[in-house]
């Protein structure tokens, strides 16, 4: 008989030809520990997603309670489903003002879809402005705003007229004009390489598209659910855009993602044509139940300010590894970006890190980059099990330059 690793290799469809390749037996809290009896930290919580650890009680007994009631029971939008309901008014309750509107979808780069189309049909223009360095998902419309052409031009031609901008130039936002219906960005750039742009940027960006009419919309699939230390990143910037996009940490570990916006906007797509935009898991009963009660766990525990001191001690920590390899470490809360003099530093340094029991990543498009993303939930131990793990590897890197 086969092993699950050969099956694995052999009929699951691969996205790299070097994929990490742990095989997980269960996870709980910060941990993940493998059928080979070891355990790794996860120093990047699934990617954002994991926010309050693995396997949180009130979660499962959220998601144990919703699935003995009934599992799917219709498309999004035609019955009235209280965890989805409840979710979308407590979303609408913390989000700020004018965004309670919520269309729950499966993913990210689905929810990132209904806000495109969204902004097309409320300006009926065409356009499009990402930036450079965004990643908002693969998905063909979410693909032609990735700010990296090397992953754009295999599949082109994608959706457009798209017009890509430097992040962080308040120069280049003259680009925007009548002609654009959305212009949409990170408030942090994860996969950009942890970038955060300044307030006067986020500001004049909000003003631009004030004056051009362009629907302003913010990706905080990542940033979301406290990972910046605020409980949305929206907060560090003082500015309200015209639509939000939620998924990872949204669903408390299950698939769930959202776009939410005002009442008018979001109506849009309710009209000429009616159905005109519908999904047939979007907003799924367990999914909503995990988000809901993930959702008041993490307000209950306040868990971003958590979040914001765990991560001024990583920086704080990593700055003091010294060294000429580490050329810049920044973040917000516990979006944490390390870079290096170079990409293959990078690489070598998540090897070797991982090789120490502590799972860490470089970011898509910026792979001088390794990116921390831990749960928000995780204790000074841990963290320090997580600097020391690498510490040595910095360590091993340097032996072997
Ligand atoms: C900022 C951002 N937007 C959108 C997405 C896409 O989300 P999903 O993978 O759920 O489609 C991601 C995924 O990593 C992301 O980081």
């Amino acid at each position: 008989m086969s092993t699950v690793r050969d099956d694995f290799m052999r009929h699951l469809a691969q996205t790299s030809e070097a994929p990490i390749g742990l095989e997980i037996d269960r996870a709980e809290g910060a941990w993940i520990y493998t059928a080979d009896g070891r355990r790794y930290l996860d120093f990047i919580a699934g990617i954002g997603v994991s926010a309050l650890g693995h396997g949180n009680a009130a979660i499962l007994s959220a998601i144990s309670a919703q699935a003995r009631r009934h599992l799917h029971v219709m498309v999004y939008g035609e019955y009235i489903i209280d965890v989805q309901a409840r979710l979308a008014a407590r979303l609408a309750e913390l989000l700020p003002a004018g965004l309670g509107r919520i269309y729950f979808t499966n993913s990210g780069a689905e929810a990132i879809e209904g806000a495109l189309k969204t902004a097309r049909k409320h300006t009926g223009r065409a356009g499009t402005v990402a930036f450079n360095g965004a990643y908002h998902g693969d998905t063909m419309a979410a693909l032609a705003l990735m700010g990296n052409p090397a992953f754009r031009a295999p599949f082109e031609p994608l959706p457009g007229p798209v017009r890509h901008l430097p992040y962080n130039d308040v120069g280049a936002l003259e680009a925007i004009d009548e002609t654009i219906a959305a212009v949409v960005i990170e408030p942090v750039q994860a996969e950009g390489g942890v970038r955060i742009p300044d307030r006067n940027f986020m500001m004049a960006l909000r003003e631009r598209c004030y004056r051009t009419g362009a629907v302003l919309i913010f990706d905080e699939v990542l940033t979301g659910f406290g990972r910046t230390g605020r409980l949305f990143a929206i907060e560090h910037f003082g500015v309200v855009p015209d639509i939000v996009v939620l998924a990872k940490a949204l669903g408390g570990g299950l698939p769930l993602g959202a776009f939410c916006g005002g009442d008018e906007l979001i109506g849009k797509l309710s009209r000429n044509p009616p159905l005109g935009h519908i999904t047939t898991f979007g907003g799924h009963p367990l999914s909503c139940a995990a988000g809901l009660a993930a959702l008041e766990e993490l307000v209950d525990g306040r868990w971003w300010e958590a979040a914001r001191r765990a991560g001024d001690r990583i920086r704080a920590e990593v700055n003091g590894f010294g060294g000429s390899e580490i050329v810049a470490v920044r973040g917000l809360g516990l979006l944490v970006g390390i870079e290096f003099a170079q990409p293959p530093l990078a690489h070598r340094f998540v090897a070797e890190t991982i090789a120490r029991g502590v799972i860490v990543n470089w970011t898509l498009n910026a792979d001088r980059v390794v990116r921390l993303a831990p749960p928000l939930t995780i204790n000074d131990a841990e963290i320090e099990f997580g600097l020391d793990a690498m510490r040595a590897a910095l360590e091993a890197v340097r032996a072997g330059a």
